[in-house]
């Protein structure tokens, strides 16, 4: 049977929540992923040093491997250098989210004026801590990504020394602006590589593949997948699978966000072996990721195989119900066990 062998895979975006719903989605990550970039838009947000290291261990708590590498992120806000300093060696990155833009955002950012931000963007380039951002305008919900790039445009510019990381980009325009300076990088999701807004409205209502930012065009999704499976070195898989309840995703006022952790590394091989491009597949999945962040691959291996998984139509425990993507299809790979 034909298999291939993923060296150290991460997830640079993702979404584990708390209490039960950890508890339930942890080990779909911990046990094909060697780590992940944690986000911290908890209720609260996570955004003292006390918040960052008792999560951590409610997430050790919860996975299935315990050489999982929980690398943790602060929500940001206007902090000093001494907090900074002193929380430093507790997380990997700090993730800007605009005010009110998406889940459990309220507390981020009302506007991004980069003399407002100086201190503490500079403070965080003399640390070389990575700046994560959800870039999306509050405009109109296809072009909110678009007109975020003179946002990037403008960060870049004034802080060149910054690694600024364009999390889930969904975008041509968006593609373009990655290359354009070299402190920007970004992470694709597995779902705009795969669908537009036909997918998820152009028919029956799709509430398990409505995200933020939501599935584009056509020319988008074509632009993040050539980008994606040339395995060019700025460009890191991270799923954003954003676990919401069931009764929340199948309801008059759809929370957002794409539960796909358990098919992640399948659907990812059956995508770059469907486009000649499996030997790119490393680069996006660990290499890239390990370059940009300065991390070291770990020894965990997964391998896969060439044999039908049927995709559970939900994963249930601890009184929690979540419906991945895919519910119910087959996907031609397997993680072999
Ligand atoms: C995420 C969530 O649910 O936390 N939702 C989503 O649609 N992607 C938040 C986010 O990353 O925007
Ligand atoms: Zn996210």
């Amino acid at each position: 049977m034909k298999t291939i062998t993923l060296k150290s895979p991460f997830d640079m975006h993702l979404h584990l929540r708390d209490n039960d719903m950890l508890k339930l989605v942890a080990p779909l990550t911990s046990d094909t992923f060697t780590g992940a970039i944690i986000m911290p838009n908890l209720v609260p947000p996570v955004d003292t040093k006390e918040a960052v290291t008792a999560y951590k261990n409610r997430i050790m708590d919860a996975v299935s491997d315990k050489t999982f590498n929980p690398m943790m992120t602060l929500f940001f806000k206007p902090y000093t250098k001494e907090f900074l300093e002193d929380v430093r060696d507790e997380i990997t990155a700090l993730k800007l989210y605009p005010a009110g833009i998406t889940t459990n955002s309220e507390g981020g950012v009302e506007s991004i004026d980069t003399i407002a931000l100086a201190p503490t963007l500079n403070a965080m380039i003399d640390l070389d801590i990575p700046l994560c951002i959800h870039g999306e305008t509050n405009g109109f919900v296809m072009d909110r990504e678009a007109e975020f790039m003179s946002v990037y445009e403008e960060l870049a510019i004034a802080f060149p020394k910054l690694k600024i990381i364009m999390e889930h980009i969904t975008t041509k325009d968006a593609v373009e602006m990655v290359q354009k300076y070299d402190n920007l990088y970004a992470t694709i999701t597995l779902q705009h590589l795969l669908i537009t807004l036909d997918d998820v409205a152009g028919g029956m209502l799709q509430p398990h593949l409505f995200c933020k930012p939501i599935a584009k065009r056509y020319e988008d999704r074509d632009a993040l997948l050539n980008i994606a499976l040339s395995g060019h070195p700025k460009i890191m898989f991270g799923s954003d699978s954003a676990p919401h309840p069931k009764h929340a995703k199948e309801a008059c006022g759809c929370a957002a966000g794409v539960f796909t952790s358990p098919i992640a590394l399948q659907v990812l091989v059956e995508l770059f072996e469907k486009n000649n491009c499996l030997d790119n597949l490393q680069k996006f999945i660990s290499d890239n990721a390990c370059k940009i962040y300065n991390m070291k691959p770990s020894s965990k291996d997964v391998t896969l195989e060439k044999k039908d998984f049927i995709v559970p139509k939900a994963y249930e425990a601890y009184g929690e119900t979540v419906v991945p993507m895919y519910a119910g299809e087959t996907i031609t790979w397997s993680i072999k066990s």
